[in-house]
Parts: structure tokens; sequence; C-alpha cells
């Protein structure tokens, strides 16, 4: 069965432009954004700023190079970065950490989300023997441990403690709008306690394209240049920065829908035989333990029925709710879920 005839559960993603979307794609007032002169782009990035009460953001095309520039900014060559285990940059950005920006990772080991001991305990000393720790990353919600919403309190005091010890901290809130909509917080308390921040459009909140970094002045004329460094330079980009302010008008709200659905799903899949477990979804993200199919069996043959779903570990399969999946469809996905697995 093709991807597009199947009910596509791999990621948020997948999601296509809507047809208000692509009308204000069409639409968008454009210009050179390598010169600054996309009015759209400007328009955009001056709402990102404003969302996570920052001086500035910064339009770059994807959340791995938001998170790239990041490390760019606040780390040299040799310095450490503390990430919890599955962290996005450390685990799905192609070895790109150490290999541009020169850092090394300290992974704490667990569900991606830790406690300020932890991180405390992750800090190398000070000493010319060692590494500098130099930035801590914070990914909310936490992908590959199941789209996990970060307690405040914990980013509250590991940005204290990181404060404190001259450590900086970035915010890797490629859904931190899901976090925002299920947790009834803004997205500016929920980034307050930390320096830069970024976020995706290309995710749950369905545009094709882009994130924005955001942060002080200061480190973002040196993210600008990074970002040229990087080939992240784009032209007429307010096409998409035409979408990107779409979805923050018009596809904010409905991630309620995709929580909804998330749940929905756990609830018709929990107790099946063929599934040992399904960890109850805090946002859009639902991770599905099997008990004696591998993972790579239940894709494959998850396929054939016409769902596809990704694997993330021997025995886990990973599904995610999106905007262009809805009620009727997760549940007739959960469905051929429970036959294939049993
Ligand atoms: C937590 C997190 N950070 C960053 C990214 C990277 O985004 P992109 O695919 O736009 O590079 C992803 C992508 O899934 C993600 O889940």
């Amino acid at each position: 069965m093709s991807a597009a005839s199947s009910i596509d559960l791999r990621s948020d993603t997948v999601t296509k432009p809507t047809a208000g979307m692509r009308r204000a794609m069409a639409d968008a007032d454009v210009g050179d954004d390598v010169y600054g002169e996309d009015p759209t782009v400007l328009r955009l990035q001056e709402r990102a700023a404003e969302l996570t009460g920052r001086e500035r953001a910064l339009f770059v095309p994807s959340g791995t190079m938001a998170n790239q520039v990041s490390l760019l900014v606040h780390c040299e060559r040799g310095d450490e970065v503390i990430v919890g285990e599955g962290t996005h940059c450390n685990w799905y950005e192609s070895g790109a950490g150490p290999a541009w920006a020169g850092v090394q990772f300290a992974v704490i080991p667990g569900d991606g989300l830790y406690s300020p001991d932890q991180a405390r305990a992750a800090a190398k000393p000070v000493s010319y023997h060692f590494p500098r720790t130099r930035l801590v990353v914070i990914e909310n919600t936490h992908n590959r441990s199941g789209g996990r919403i970060w307690p405040q309190d914990d980013v509250r005091r590991v940005a204290e403690w990181a404060r404190g010890s001259g450590i900086a901290v970035h915010l890797d809130g490629a859904r931190i709008f899901n976090a925002a909509v299920a947790s009834g917080c803004s997205v500016r308390e929920l980034v307050a306690p930390t320096d830069t921040v970024s976020f995706c459009f290309s995710k749950g909140l369905g545009a094709p394209v882009g994130s924005v970094l955001c942060g002080p002045a200061d480190l973002m004329v040196r993210a600008h240049r990074y970002r040229k460094m990087l080939g992240g330079g784009m032209r007429q980009a307010g096409v998409l920065a035409a979408a990107a302010l779409y979805a923050l008008e018009h596809h904010v709200e409905r991630l309620a829908d995709d929580h909804a659905n998330a749940r929905a799903m756990a609830e018709a899949m929990e107790g099946a035989p063929g599934i040992a477990s399904v960890v109850p979804p805090e946002t859009n993200i639902l991770m599905v333990d099997l008990v004696s199919r591998t993972g790579t069996d239940m894709v494959d043959r998850l396929r054939a029925a016409g769902v596809l779903v990704n694997a993330v570990g021997p025995r886990r399969l990973r599904l995610v709710t999106h905007m262009d999946v809805d009620r009727d469809a997760v549940l007739l996905a959960a469905r051929r879920i429970r036959e294939v697995a049993a």
C-alpha cells in the first residue's frame, strides 16, 4: 500500500500544508532574506521573539540547524554538553554536534528527563584536565521518551543551578507548543528559565519547513553568522515564513485534538493480546511495547496493512498523532495494530 493511501503515524512531520496555508504562502510578501529584506520572515522572527519573551529570533531551515547553531553560539571546541538520554541533538543529528561544533555529550541515562541533582552530577569539575561543561540541553517535549513534558519546577531548578555554575541552558522546544497546550502554561512561561530556545513549525503545527532559534541579541548576532556558515541563509523565504505565521494563528489550539487522539489510541490498544504495555501519552507521541513480535517485523506487517509506524526499540513502536489523522483514522490504526500484534 502506498504512503499516500496509508494512515501515517510515523511522525507529525508528515502533514501537508492545508488549502488556507497554501494560500497564505502564495500571497506572501517576499524579499531576499540573506540581505535581511524579507518582510514576512522579519514579521515571523518578531512574533517568535515575542512568544518566547526573547530579544531576537532567527528563522532557520530545520530544528537540527537550530540545535547546531545553539551549540555553536554557546560552546567552544572541546566543551561538553549535558543531555538526557535519547535527546535529539545526541541521537538523531548524525553526529553533527561533535563534527561541526566540536563538542562532546555527557549523556544522563534514563528517559530523557533528568533532575537537577543528575545534571549537577554530570558536570565535570573545573580543571584543565577535563572538558569544560558549558551547556545543558532540555528537550521539551521529549521525543524519544514518548512526548513527555518536563516538570516546570525541574526546568527552573536545572537552569538555576546551571546559571550559578556558569553553564548555559538551551531548550530544544521542537514541540514546545504541545507542552504548552497540554499543560495549560504559555510557551513564554515554559521557556522563561532558559538562555536560548528553538521550536519547529514543521511538526505538529503543520508547516512544511522551518524552525526558529530565539535568544538574547548578542548571541543572536553570532547565531546569524553561524546560520550563514552552515548554509542556512534562504532567499525569498517569506513563502515559508507565511506558512509558519499561518500555523501560529490557526494550528496551535487544535494540538489538543492530537493529544486526545493519542489517548484514544492508547485506550484502544491497552491490554490487547500481543501488546505488553502502552505508555500513557502526555502529548501526541505514543509508545507501544510488544510481547513477542519485533518492532521491525511489526513495521513491515503494518505497512502491508496500510498503517505506517516507526520502531524505536527492539520491541517498541512509536506512533505520532497529527492534523492529517482524525479520530476515525487513529481508531482504525489501533484496530489493525491489535490484529497484527496478536
Ligand atoms: C525534539 C526534536 N528536536 C529537533 C528536531 C529536528 O527537527 P528537523 O527535522 O526540522 O531537523 C526534531 C525532529 O523530529 C525533534 O523531534
